[in-house]
């Protein structure tokens, strides 16, 4: 059964406060976003697997830890999840990148697909999906399905905010997935925001309206 991870970390919450204010303009959320991604990357990524090296320090011989060579991939899903990706690939520089765009059908309300780039060998990575607001659930659910078609294995997914309506139909559609949560608000609203929240995080990051 996959876990919900909620951050309490000082340094995350602070950042989030702010990412959360409405004084905060546009260049300072971006760069907020960012460096709360590469701090959640941190704890995301804490039951990588490692192996033993021999190596040579000044000293002496030693057998140090590396990791153990597992492949990485993060997955923003397009637009806002962008904003976190570049923080994770801070401390993962390795990684690849995949896309995944979707839209809400207008009468279904349902997750589409309109984009997806994703790296060839899918079964041989750990994946790392990426966007910071899980409200409805509807887009992680989807894009989690559609790795999942393609052959994906192991899959994470982080975001900055999430409504526990969203966090309880994620946990339900995907349940081997972990969920990585800097802040767990309260409720979504009747427009589909998060409350308290931080208003439209692609519309913050990207400054358009
Ligand atoms: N997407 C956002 O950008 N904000 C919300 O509150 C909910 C979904």
């Amino acid at each position: 059964m996959g876990k919900v991870h909620v951050f309490d970390h000082p340094l995350i919450q602070h950042k989030l406060s702010y990412i959360r204010d409405e004084q905060t303009g546009t260049k300072e959320f971006r760069e907020l976003v960012d460096e709360v991604g590469m701090l959640m990357a941190y704890e995301v990524t804490r039951d990588l697997e490692l192996q033993d090296v021999e190596i040579q320090t000044p000293v002496t011989k030693m057998t140090a830890k590396r990791l153990a060579g597992k492949k990485i991939a993060v997955v923003p899903i397009l637009r806002a999840g962008l904003g976190m990706t570049d923080g994770v690939l801070k401390l993962i520089p390795a990684a690849r990148v995949g896309h995944i765009g979707l839209y809400r059908d207008p009468e279904t309300l349902q997750p589409v697909e309109y984009f997806a780039k994703l790296p060839q060998d899918i079964e041989e990575r750990d994946f790392i999906v990426v966007d910071p607001m899980l409200a409805t659930g509807g887009s992680a659910i989807e894009a989690i399905n559609s790795l999942k078609k393609r052959g994906a294995l192991k899959i994470r997914f982080m975001c900055l905010i999430a409504a526990p309506e969203g966090v309880e139909l994620l946990k339900e559609a995907h349940p081997d997935v972990d969920i990585y949560i800097a802040g767990l608000d309260e409720k979504l609203n009747d427009h589909g925001y998060i409350v308290p929240g931080l208003g439209d995080a692609g519309d913050r990051l990207f400054g358009t309206k």
